[in-house]
């Protein structure tokens, strides 16, 4: 596996979730498969989960870590073509991204969206340049519009407790709601998008639901049923996975990457005892971090029912998963 972006890049998810058993049994089964391989993690932004998780699925491996904190040390680089470089980026991309590849045999890229400019960040603009410049096997660790290692660990989240929570009344699949709730800032939709877009490639029954004129992009919507009425949404789900995300900009382009409502007048789509109610006991997810009284409330994130501890330390079992595929490919 040269590029993990996408469900695809994945293959089969029957067989991904098998390995994830496998790693989950024995997190040290592959041990010896990254020795003398270095990992390299390029944060252009901040992590708590992505940081450690992936840097003890490498060490699972048996592989060396290097981590770059881009805005804390290094040079502030330059990532667009055409400039003339006088103002405060001393260094261009395009040539920092070579020398990364000469030190290391794997890249993880941790990239957000500027949430200015759709159609670049949409292009995944500065993983692309990775991918092509760097000469290595390339990883998203949160790009501009995706970040699949958390989807791939909400999946074997789900995955694991769909026999605790009982399925949808109506087709005896789980059904997985994802839910948009209120932020006092404007997020990127690489969670939603990537959550949505593993759903779709899992047997669930998946519906998506926000206040109209937060549209995600339809290839990410892809076959879900989207409900606008939250509370209808709701109910009889088994799984609701809460995120923030500014406008996607589908339907209303001028409004990209911004939030559409002062984030008072949206508190009703805050989940609280009472959504929860709506559903079939459903387990509460969400990727972390998450801001309390905004997303969540308190007693529904920390109820037995919730999985926002699980999902986390699954990211230790997908980014292993992920990292033992790209070994075997080099
Ligand atoms: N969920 C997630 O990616 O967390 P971090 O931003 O802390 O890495």
């Amino acid at each position: 596996m040269r590029s993990f972006l996408n469900v695809e890049d994945l293959g089969d998810l029957k067989q991904a979730l098998g390995e994830a058993a496998e790693i989950k049994a024995d997190r040290f089964k592959y041990d010896t498969l990254g020795k003398n391989k270095t990992l390299l993690m390029v944060f252009f932004n901040n992590s708590l989960r992505t940081r450690l998780s992936t840097q003890k699925a490498a060490m699972n491996l048996g592989m060396n870590v290097i981590v770059l904190d881009v805005n804390a040390g290094a040079w502030k680089l330059e990532t667009e073509r055409g400039v003339i470089m006088d103002g405060d980026k001393s260094e261009h991309l395009l040539e920092a991204i070579p020398v990364m590849g000469s030190y290391c045999d794997v890249i993880g890229i941790r990239s957000f969206a500027g949430l200015t400019d759709r159609e670049y960040d949409y292009a995944e603009t500065v993983y692309h340049q990775f991918l092509r410049y760097s000469g290595k096997p390339v990883f998203a660790m949160e790009t501009a519009t995706v970040h699949p290692l958390q989807a791939f660990a909400d999946l074997i989240t789900i995955s694991e407790y769909s026999g605790c929570s009982g399925h949808s009344r109506n087709s005896g699949k789980p059904k997985v709601v994802l839910t948009w709730a209120p932020h006092p800032k404007s997020l990127p939709q690489a969670v939603p998008n990537s959550f949505a877009q593993w759903m779709n490639a899992a047997d669930v029954d998946f519906v998506i639901t926000h206040p109209e004129g937060y549209e995600l992009d339809p290839r990410f919507v892809g076959n879900a049923r989207v409900e606008y009425d939250q509370k209808k949404a709701f109910e009889g789900a088994d799984f609701i996975y809460a995120k923030n995300w500014s406008c996607p900009g589908v339907t209303r382009p001028e409004a990209y990457g911004k939030i559409l409502h002062d984030y008072h007048q949206m508190m009703h789509w805050t989940v609280d005892a009472e959504h929860m109610g709506w559903t079939n006991n459903a387990h509460f997810m969400h990727c972390l971090p998450v801001r309390r009284g905004m997303i969540v409330t308190d007693d529904v994130i920390e109820a037995p029912s919730s999985l926002v501890i699980p999902e986390a330390a699954n990211r230790e079992i997908s980014a292993t998963v992920v990292l033992k595929r790209i070994l075997q490919s080099l």
